[in-house]
C-alpha cells in the first residue's frame, strides 16, 4: 500500500514538472564579456555605444537612477562632454527662498532622470507592467549579463501551442514565456558614431556592458587589488618556505 503512495505521489510531480517546464526560460547561453575572468575590464568604446542604446532605446522607459551624470567620466567621457550631457535634461529642485519647487538643467552630480515620476505613471504607460530600474539589474538576475543579453535578444514568434495574454511579447529566455516589453532593439535602430554596425546582437552586446559597468563600476578596481593580493600572498608564501628550510636545515 504504502509502495502503491509512493508511486502515485512520484508520478505525480513528474508530471507536474514536465508541465511546468512547457513555460520555463531556456537558459541564457554564455557571451564572451571584456569584463569578466581575473584580468575583466570593461571595453571602454562598447560601454560608451551601451551608454548611447540606453540612452536612446531603453531611457525611454528605464530609469537608472544609482547612476550620476559625472560617473560617465569612468568610461572616458570628459568633463566637458558630461556637462553637455546632463544640461539636456531637467530636474526638480527646491524649494526657494519663496518655498517653491523649480525645474533647472540637471548638473553632472545629478542622478540620471527618470522616465515617469513615479511606479502608477509607468505602469499606466505600459499595459501596467512596471519596466524596472536597470542600475543594478546585471546583478539582480542570475547569470545577470548572458540574462539581459539573452532576453534582448530572444524575441520571436511564438510557437503554435503557446497562448500569449493580451498586449504579451514571447520571449523564450522570459520566465513564464511571455513579457510586457515589446522588441526594444531592431537592426539599425541607433546610428553609432564609431562606425560599428548596429546589429541587434551588438546593441546588445553593448548595453550589456554599460549595464554590467552601471551595476559594479568598482569592479575593476576589485580585481586589480584582488591580483595584487594573490601576487602578495605568493611571494609570502615563497619567502616563508626559505625562512622555514635555513631554520631546519641544521635540526635533526
Ligand atoms: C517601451 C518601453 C520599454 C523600452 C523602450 C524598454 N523596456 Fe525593458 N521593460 C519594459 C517593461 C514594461 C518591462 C517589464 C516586463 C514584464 O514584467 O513583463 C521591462 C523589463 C525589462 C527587463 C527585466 C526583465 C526581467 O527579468 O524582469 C530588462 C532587463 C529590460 N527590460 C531591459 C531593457 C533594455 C536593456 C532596454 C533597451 C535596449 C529596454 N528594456 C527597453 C519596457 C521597456
Amino acid at each position: 500500500m504504502r509502495k502503491l503512495v509512493f508511486a502515485l505521489v512520484a508520478s505525480a510531480t513528474l508530471v507536474a514538472s514536465t508541465a511546468a517546464f512547457a513555460a520555463e526560460a531556456a537558459a541564457p547561453p554564455s557571451q564572451s564579456w571584456s569584463f569578466s575572468g581575473v584580468f575583466g575590464t570593461f571595453d571602454r568604446a562598447a560601454a560608451q555605444r551601451g551608454y548611447q542604446v540606453y540612452k536612446e532605446v531603453c531611457s525611454a522607459c528605464h530609469s537608472l537612477s544609482q547612476i550620476r551624470f559625472r560617473n560617465l567620466q569612468d568610461l572616458g567621457f570628459s568633463e566637458d562632454e558630461v556637462k553637455a550631457l546632463a544640461a539636456g535634461y531637467e530636474v526638480t529642485d527646491g524649494p526657494n527662498d519663496e518655498g517653491q519647487m523649480f525645474q533647472r538643467p540637471a548638473k553632472p552630480a545629478d542622478r540620471f532622470v527618470a522616465p515617469f515620476p513615479n511606479e502608477k505613471a509607468a505602469r499606466a504607460a505600459n499595459n501596467s507592467a512596471y519596466p524596472p530600474d536597470l542600475s543594478l539589474m546585471t546583478k539582480a538576475r542570475k547569470d545577470g549579463a548572458n540574462y539581459v543579453y539573452a532576453l534582448l535578444t530572444g524575441y520571436g514568434e511564438p510557437p503554435a501551442a503557446a497562448k500569449l495574454m493580451e498586449g504579451m511579447n514571447y520571449n523564450k529566455f522570459f520566465p513564464g514565456n511571455q513579457i510586457a516589453m515589446g522588441q526594444p532593439l531592431n537592426p539599425e535602430q541607433v546610428a553609432y558614431t564609431d562606425g560599428t554596425k548596429a546589429t541587434v546582437e551588438q546593441m546588445s552586446h553593448d548595453v550589456v556592458t554599460f549595464l554590467a559597468w552601471s551595476a559594479e563600476p568598482e569592479l575593476e578596481a576589485r580585481k586589480r587589488l584582488g591580483v595584487k593580493v594573490l601576487l602578495f600572498l605568493l611571494v609570502l608564501t615563497a619567502l616563508l618556505y626559505a625562512v622555514k628550510r635555513k631554520v631546519w636545515r641544521n635540526a635533526h
